[in-house]
């Protein structure tokens, strides 16, 4: 009888995955589990055997709750497609070999869309050879892009992160008194979520973002020059916000205007960067303006400094869901987080079949988007506000953050 876990990693990180990763660990030690084994790398890790006994690398309460405030992903992580079990049945043999001398009985995987595709593949598998082994998604990323979920462990440190950023960079950009535009490239490739994220800065304090682009509706660049010129006769200083997966009409990325992208990655995303960078240079060209581009890039899904506590616990949640589910000898499914009230907000788990959510992207839906295509409505404001609640202060030593790192 199989007595053992194993969890991995998989895809872009956050700054609360491994809040999951802890509740995975402690939910599964708590049953009696007996070794828990984490992939080093994800699934990649796992076919050249490199995995460690989590026991030996997470000892006691104080690394628990250090793992909880380590951004990024601590086993390390990959962007690796399992091909088709039909065209090559080796991997999965290969894999299934492994599984059952490491004595696994439930395997777990902390991931986005593309990683769920890896447990769908593999629950499929299992349940046609036979295996007795659970497969359990865990959800996670800093896009909101998966479909099963009120909203995913990893959205909301980086939407606070955002919200934070965009307030910091309108007191920035006032002080001068000439005409400057700031522009915000924030990522979630092909959905708006995180830049509508920058919507949350505007309070009685600031006055937020004077425009937000969303991939979820075409760019035209010369609507928008011109939209920047008719502002600028009413403010002199202006700071917009841009998905980095914004296209033109043709579905040409608004990056891709400037130079060609480079190598896709094995699920042919192409790696966007630069559309902040484009539309400055366009502006000064046309406007003759001062124009910054900012490119948050890998500061928004690592800032483990300003993590929403809301964002920390139901990482944590999700993580020990996946257990429980498990232990019921589900498989196949990912764990979901389903908002069951508004005021109070309230969450709970819920489960959902993988094949509903692998390689799925979950968009912003167009009427909490505002008219002109340059702004969220109220209801997107409701539904991200909760999500930024509270802090969770990190453990400081000698000034900076304390991380908890696999040696
Ligand atoms: O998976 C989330 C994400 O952070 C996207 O928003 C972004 O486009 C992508 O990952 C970047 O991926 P990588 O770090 O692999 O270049």
């Amino acid at each position: 009888m199989a007595k053992n876990a194993i969890v991995g990693q998989s895809g872009g990180p956050t700054a609360v995955i491994n809040s999951s990763l802890a509740g995975v660990y402690e939910a599964a030690k708590r049953r009696g589990i007996d070794k828990v084994y984490g992939m080093k790398h994800g699934v990649q890790g796992l076919l050249n055997r490199d995995v460690i006994d989590l026991s030996e690398a997470i000892n006691g309460e104080l690394d628990i709750e250090l793992l909880k405030r380590t951004p990024s992903s601590f086993l390390g992580s990959c962007r690796y497609k399992l091909p088709n079990a039909d065209e090559q049945p080796e991997v999965y043999e290969n894999l299934f070999n492994i599984l059952q001398e490491m004595e696994i009985a439930w395997f777990f995987y902390i991931g986005g869309n593309d990683s769920m595709d890896t447990i769908s593949k593999l629950s499929d598998y299992g349940r046609k050879t036979g295996s007795s082994i659970r497969f359990i998604g865990v959800p996670k990323t800093i896009d909101n892009d998966l479909e099963g979920t009120d909203h995913t462990p990893g959205f909301g440190s980086a939407a606070k992160y955002i919200g934070t950023t965009i307030k910091e960079i309108v007191r920035d950009s006032l002080v001068y008194d000439m005409r400057s535009v700031t522009i915000v490239e924030i990522m979630g490739r092909n959905a708006g979520w995180l830049t509508a994220a920058a919507a949350l800065a505007k309070s009685d304090d600031c006055e937020g973002a004077d425009l937000l682009y969303l991939p979820e509706v075409d760019f035209d660049p010369d609507r928008f020059v011109e939209k920047v010129k008719q502002l600028q006769e009413k403010k002199g200083n202006i700071v917009i916000a841009v998905s980095e997966g914004i296209r033109t009409r043709d579905g040409v990325y608004v990056c891709e205007l400037q130079e060609a992208l480079g190598p896709q990655d094995a699920f042919g995303h192409k790696i966007l960067t630069g559309t902040a960078r484009y539309l400055a240079s366009l502006l000064s060209q046309r406007l003759g303006i001062k124009a910054r581009a900012i490119e948050l890039s890998t500061l928004q899904r690592c800032s483990s400094h300003m993590v929403s506590r809301m964002d920390i616990t139901e990482a944590y949640q999700v993580g020990g869901a996946a257990v429980c589910a498990a232990e019921e000898g589900r498989t196949g499914e990912m764990v979901g987080l389903s908002r069951i009230s508004e005021n109070p907000y309230q969450c709970i788990t819920e489960l959902h079949d993988i094949h509903q959510i692998a390689n799925q992207e979950k968009k912003v839906p167009r009427d909490w988007i505002n008219k002109e295509g340059d702004g969220v409505t109220e209801e997107m404001l409701s539904y991200l506000r909760p999500l930024i609640q509270a802090e969770l202060s990190p453990v400081y030593v000698s000034g900076l953050p304390r991380h908890i790192v696999l040696t």
